[in-house]
């Protein structure tokens, strides 16, 4: 059996190393394919694998017609939008995540993007403290929960809204749970998004919503461009001179924000929640294990296209 790791950005060393061992223990080969920038050169990679463990990678149809003896894809993190579940169903190829095993990175990068937003990112001004701030985390899922545990040492005041998670689930961990999404953004000084890319989220965080923060509010999004409406975030953020917006996936219009919003606006120039060695191990090791799980056993815990 041949396992590609295919990753246009490459885990850490040290994961690599912790993957190529657990594929060589089960008897299988590993390849990689790291940076490879053009889909060209992943369509010809993907031709003679059995199994593929990507991260933010696109796995579409064409891949998967290429991928002749393709049997799973693993994607090593959380969100799965990056993958056409339709065609992989289709294509009799089983797709999983690893849920939570990159989660602590991402929920300790959401701190640094909220204490660099509340210090005016660092241009020597008087900032504010996040300590008995009111903190919204929209989505209480695996980083929701990260952050909420990182927040209560803070000593925020932490709220949460998630569609699918019992009131009862998110109030245990000593978070006020609240009923919608206005109702999150209307209470909290600062909101972090923790939403996956889905038909119903997609352009859901619009002017109106973000308008319900008090002043002052920020905005932190380490969770997918695409739920952001980027045209509306931009006419209330002009009209709005006191909101601030802080993201690890860079907008559509990243150079429409920098030049409307300096001093109120900053993203990363990659998506950078999950570039840890300990997610990248955690993610990657999880990922391989999976693929020999299924491999050898059937194991489909982690299955997305069911
Ligand atoms: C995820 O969905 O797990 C995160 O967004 C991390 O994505 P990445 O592996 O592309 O950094």
């Amino acid at each position: 059996m041949k396992v590609l790791v295919a990753t246009d950005k490459p885990f850490a060393k040290v994961a690599v190393d912790g993957i190529r061992k657990e594929i060589e223990a089960a008897g299988y080969e590993l390849v990689l394919l790291e940076k490879y920038g053009e889909k060209a050169k992943l369509l010809e990679a993907v031709k003679d694998v059995n199994a593929i463990i990507i991260r933010s990678d696109i796995i579409d149809a064409e891949v998967l017609d290429a991928a002749k003896e393709l049997k799973i894809v693993v994607r090593a993190g959380a969100g799965y939008d990056n993958v056409d579940l339709a065609a992989a169903t289709a294509h009799n190829v089983c797709v999983m995540n690893t849920p939570g095993q990159n989660s602590n990175a991402v929920a300790e990068l959401a701190f640094g993007m909220m204490v660099m937003a509340v210090r005016n990112f660092y241009n020597g001004t008087s900032g504010t403290e996040l300590m008995g701030k009111k903190l919204g985390i929209h989505a209480y899922g695996n980083v929701g929960r990260n952050v909420a545990r990182i927040a209560k040492g803070f000593g925020m005041d932490i709220y949460a809204f998630d569609a699918f998670c019992p009131k009862e689930v998110i109030e245990k961990d000593g978070v006020k749970a609240v009923s919608s999404a206005e109702e999150l953004y209307a209470a909290c000084n600062v909101v972090s998004l923790h939403i996956p890319a889905t038909a119903e989220t997609k352009n859901s965080i619009n002017y109106e919503l973000v308008n319900k923060m008090s002043k002052g509010g920020v905005l932190v999004n380490t969770a997918r461009k695409e739920v952001i409406n980027e045209a509306e975030l931009i006419k209330l953020m002009e009209e709005r001179t006191d909101l601030k917006y802080v993201t690890d996936i860079m907008p559509v219009a990243h150079a429409e924000f920098s030049e409307k919003f300096a001093g109120r606006y900053f993203s990363t120039p990659k998506k950078m929640g999950a570039q840890t060695a300990e997610a990248n191990i955690n993610a990657g090791i999880a990922a391989a294990r999976q693929i020999v799980g299924f491999l050898k056993d059937g194991c489909e815990k982690f299955r997305v296209n069911k």
